[in-house]
């Protein structure tokens, strides 16, 4: 038998890619431009959106252009240190710091070099590397997937924002959950994340999912937009969708019907992601998706009545549920729910 084309992997490249170009083009457009608008971009979007798919695949644009040079970390070890390690250790660029007697060996990184100047604090080593590397007419994009606030990643910003203001072509670009960046743009010392730019990972094209499952699984047109609309563009659903349809075709009865797929559907977006969301909610935005999962389209007013919310309050986690991805305020006055079959999936947690 094939393999399935589709997958039900985090953070791997699927081979069923819908493009963002919009997104995509953003982000590379503005680093790549003689006169950047920003040096900084933040990726946010709720869990299963695309966030690391999204960053691999502007670095892996970024790693394929011979000026820059991409440095991946993670946000849960010295991102600092990291960074001038990754560095140091690229053939391209060691020469240039041996060459340039950039001793950086109290750093426990390289080795040590006869007739230098030793450098002892990594702020002031990564401020000599990126000069050479400037001088070189390269520049380093910092990609770091899923941030939270911890130490580490608030002093590396800290640090960031002082090697940017010295004009070094250091370029950032991170992804994370919306309470996270909220959460770090909100320390005192970090502020500057305010005015970064934050692009909120929005469903794929519902179009370019039809057209993909006909294409693939061979379905007629009616099929193929009956299951896409089924995912409403939400990136894991449609690979939990194709998955699925793909693993139910069988030599004896031939293609799948797709409400059949439903229950198998509801359960893995509960297992992969679903419950994830539902337990990370307040007990106030738990009770607004609850009014909202009996509804296609609910009146703000209503949910503010039924649940005795202040129109004050109700703008307040009107904005939060919006921010997080799980709401859709497209239309004035309502809200919906973003994610598909989330009202169903949720439905038995609900007292
Ligand atoms: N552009 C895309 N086209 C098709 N499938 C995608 C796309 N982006 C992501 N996916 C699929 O969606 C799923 C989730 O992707 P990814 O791991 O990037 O999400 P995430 O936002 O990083 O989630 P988390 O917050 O849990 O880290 C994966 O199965 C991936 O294959
Ligand atoms: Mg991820």
């Amino acid at each position: 038998m094939k393999i399935n084309p589709f997958t039900l992997s985090f953070g791997m490249e699927p081979h069923q890619y819908i493009s963002r170009y919009s997104q995509t083009s953003e982000i590379t457009e503005s680093f790549t431009s003689d006169n950047p608008p920003t040096m900084v971009y933040m990726i946010s979007g709720v869990r299963g959106s695309g966030k690391t798919v999204m960053l691999s695949n502007i670095t892996e644009t970024f790693s394929s252009m011979k000026e820059w040079i991409v440095i991946n970390v993670t946000p849960d070890s010295d991102i600092l240190s990291s960074i001038a390690a990754k560095l140091y250790s690229r053939d391209d660029l060691n020469k240039l710091f041996v060459s340039a007697k950039l001793d950086i060996s109290a750093l426990g990184i390289g080795v040590s070099i006869e007739n230098s100047h030793k450098i002892f604090d990594i702020e002031t080593a990564l401020e000599q590397m990126l000069e050479r590397i400037a001088k070189k007419g390269k520049k380093v994009l910092i990609a770091i997937d899923e941030i939270t606030n911890n130490e580490y990643v608030k002093v590396f910003v800290s640090i960031y924002q002082i090697l940017i203001r010295q004009k070094l072509p250091v370029f950032l670009l991170m992804t994370g959950l919306y309470d996270n960046i909220y959460n770090l743009q909100n320390e005192k010392t970090l502020t500057f994340l305010y005015r970064a730019p934050k692009i909120m990972l929005e469903p794929l094209s519902l179009n370019s999912i039809a057209r993909s499952y006909k294409d693939i699984l061979n379905v007629d047109s009616e099929t193929a937009s009956r299951m896409s609309k089924l995912t409403k563009g939400y990136a894991f659903a449609y690979q939990v969708m194709g998955f699925l349809y793909w693993k139910n075709i069988t030599s004896k009865n031939g293609k799948p019907d797709v409400d059949s797929l439903l229950s198998e559907y509801d359960d893995l977006l509960e297992n992969y992601v679903y419950e994830k969301i539902w337990t990370e909610l307040s007990p106030k935005e738990k009770d607004i998706i609850a009014v909202l999962s009996k509804n296609e389209i609910t009146k703000v007013e209503d949910i503010r009545n039924e649940l005795s919310l202040t129109s004050g309050n109700m703008s307040v986690y009107r904005d939060r549920l919006n921010k997080k991805g799980l709401i859709d305020t497209s239309r004035f006055g309502y809200l919906s729910l973003k994610l598909p079959r989330f009202g169903e999936v949720i439905e038995l947690w609900i007292d």
